[in-house]
């Protein structure tokens, strides 16, 4: 990417390959010593009394593959922490949840539809109880870049300047289409960064 004809990209990020094999992934954790990662499959964890275990309890808040995983995606972004979900909908929902009745959203005009439809946030917050706002105004400005499905960029770091003008909102990117490969929301000032994990981080 920094080749010629290139001018004007930032450089690409140093050792994205060896932190996406190696972020999360050290083999000490493991008795075994294993390179890769081995896959959890257990949805529960022996307890030595009740409530004492070795940090996992049950499947849905955490297993070891997870945590690699976790781990790995925030090193890859930038991130303190990372969280991953069985879906790109259900991490945005849990976003949402951040939020509290009456707050508001900006939403830029182009998003992945599943976002804002049916299928999406409207009926997971009965009685209007968050408003969208499409290029309205609040708490949460929500951006996504490219979008799906026109690829309309947004200058994700002039947007964080401005939102941070105003202490208490948070801006979250979408970052799926770009993934951290090419494209790093919290570098450029984003408190949020999400992708679905169904596009590019995933090679598709
Ligand atoms: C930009 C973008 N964000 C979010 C989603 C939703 O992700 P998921 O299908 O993992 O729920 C998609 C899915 O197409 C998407 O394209």
């Amino acid at each position: 990417m920094a080749g010629k004809g290139m001018q004007g990209f930032l450089p690409p990020f140093k050792h994205f390959a060896t932190d996406a094999v190696h972020a999360g992934q050290e083999p000490e954790q493991w008795r075994s010593g294993a390179l890769v990662p081995p896959i959890s499959l257990s949805t529960t964890f022996k307890q030595r009394a009740p409530g004492e275990h070795a940090g996992y309890d049950y499947i849905r808040s955490g297993n070891p593959t997870r945590d690699c995983l976790e781990k790995a995606v925030a090193t890859l972004d930038g991130a303190k922490y990372s969280l991953a979900y069985s879906s790109g909908l259900a991490a945005l929902l849990n976003i949402c949840h951040l939020l509290k009745a009456g707050d508001t959203i900006i939403c830029m005009d182009d998003v992945y539809g599943g976002e804002y439809s049916t299928q999406g946030l409207q009926p997971s917050f009965p009685g209007n109880s968050l408003t969208w706002s499409f290029f309205g105004f609040v708490q949460l400005v929500w951006l996504e870049t490219p979008t799906n499905p026109t690829l309309k960029v947004i200058d994700i770091r002039a947007c964080a300047d401005i939102v941070h003008r105003h202490p208490g909102v948070l801006l979250a990117v979408d970052n799926s289409f770009m993934s951290a490969y090419f494209q790093r929301p919290l570098a450029l000032g984003a408190d949020i960064c999400m992708s679905s994990a169904t596009k590019y981080m995933n090679g598709e």
